[in-house]
């Protein structure tokens, strides 16, 4: 599998070997790190990492997995560059393109991801856009296959903000892995007509189901149950509203117990809002597993800057 000067902006633009590719990868980039050995793939290599919006988990991944592999990291916050107002998102690209190997965009429009990438020339990876957030993906699918051994053919139900990056993200990936995916969510949080249209299509072929649906009862049999913040960074002047219309959304152990099973386990992308989104009782109880999950960025993020970028 060659994804060498490939970027990464959405799952949309890899294939179902390519996405499985990266989860291995990153296995294998994990299983070699707790034997005390890390690479030297990106020796010599210089990464930007571009951050609008804050983050814990996506910063820390790129730092730590760029370094394990001997590069350089160099983090540019929202204050540290002039991005999309005093300088075009054109001239930064290619500004940056000149410097540095690689580059990782956090921030709001999908549109800056993408000129960062036609403009810079060198692979650029999205670290969550308002669109998509396809390195948590990676992670997600890599915790479900500890968890169950394989993807296809699992039941996975994300319950919240329908329309959400993680929502649309979470879509893509398991229309193309062949994953049974629900969204559970009012409708006025449904996703656009358009990508659940495109993520039939994927999931035709790769014998998966989409799902969309506000009834409760649709988590029966499900392996897996997943959930976000009801409202993304950016959204927070929405809270009471969003408060209101997802309540009967929260991942809660009545909503555990309609899976009918007692093995489905619960994830989240995490920062989590305990109380809102999921019960404090549920997050403990499944805590191993969706912490698992946040030490999964940091070996899938070091996969996709290895098979990108590495030597
Ligand atoms: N899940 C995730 O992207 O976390 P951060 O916002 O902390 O990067
Ligand atoms: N939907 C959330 C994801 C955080 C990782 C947000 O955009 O804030």
């Amino acid at each position: 599998m060659n994804l060498k000067g490939r970027s990464f902006l959405t799952l949309k633009d890899f294939s179902t070997e390519e996405i499985e590719y990266l989860i291995d990868l990153a296995a294998d980039l994990k299983a070699k790190k707790k034997q005390g050995i890390t690479g030297s793939s990106l020796k010599g290599k210089n990464i930007a990492l571009i951050f609008e919006k804050p983050s814990t988990r996506t910063r820390c991944a790129f730092t730590v997995g760029c370094i394990d592999e001997g590069g350089h990291p160099e983090y540019l916050g929202k204050d540290d560059i002039q991005l999309g107002y005093k300088e075009s998102v054109e001239d930064t690209a290619r500004v940056l393109g000149r410097m540095f190997d690689g580059i990782e965009f956090r921030g709001f429009k999908q549109e800056t991801v993408e000129k960062l990438a036609k403009y810079s020339g060198v692979p650029v990876w999205n670290g969550l856009t308002d669109s998509y957030h396809p390195t948590q993906i990676l992670a997600d699918f890599l915790t479900l296959k500890e968890q169950f051994g394989h993807l296809k053919g699992l039941h996975f139900v994300y319950t919240g903000d329908g329309r959400n990056n993680m929502a649309n993200s979470l879509m893509i990936g398991s229309s193309k892995l062949g994953l049974h995916f629900t969204i559970l969510a009012p409708k006025s949080l449904w996703p656009g007509e358009e990508l659940v249209t495109l993520c039939k299509a994927y999931a035709k072929d790769s014998q998966g189901t989409i799902t969309i649906t506000d009834e409760l009862e649709a988590v029966k049999g499900a392996d897996a149950i997943y959930t976000d913040v009801w409202c993304s960074m950016g959204e927070e002047a929405l809270a009471a509203e969003r408060i209101a219309l997802l309540k009967p959304f929260q991942v809660n152990q009545q909503l555990m117990d309609k899976t009918g099973k007692d093995n489905t386990i619960f994830l989240h992308c995490l920062p989590a809002v305990k109380g809102n989104e999921v019960t404090e009782d549920v997050f403990e109880k499944h805590a191993d597993v969706v912490f698992d999950e946040a030490e999964n960025r940091m070996h899938t993020i070091k996969a996709v800057m290895v098979a990108t970028l590495g030597n």
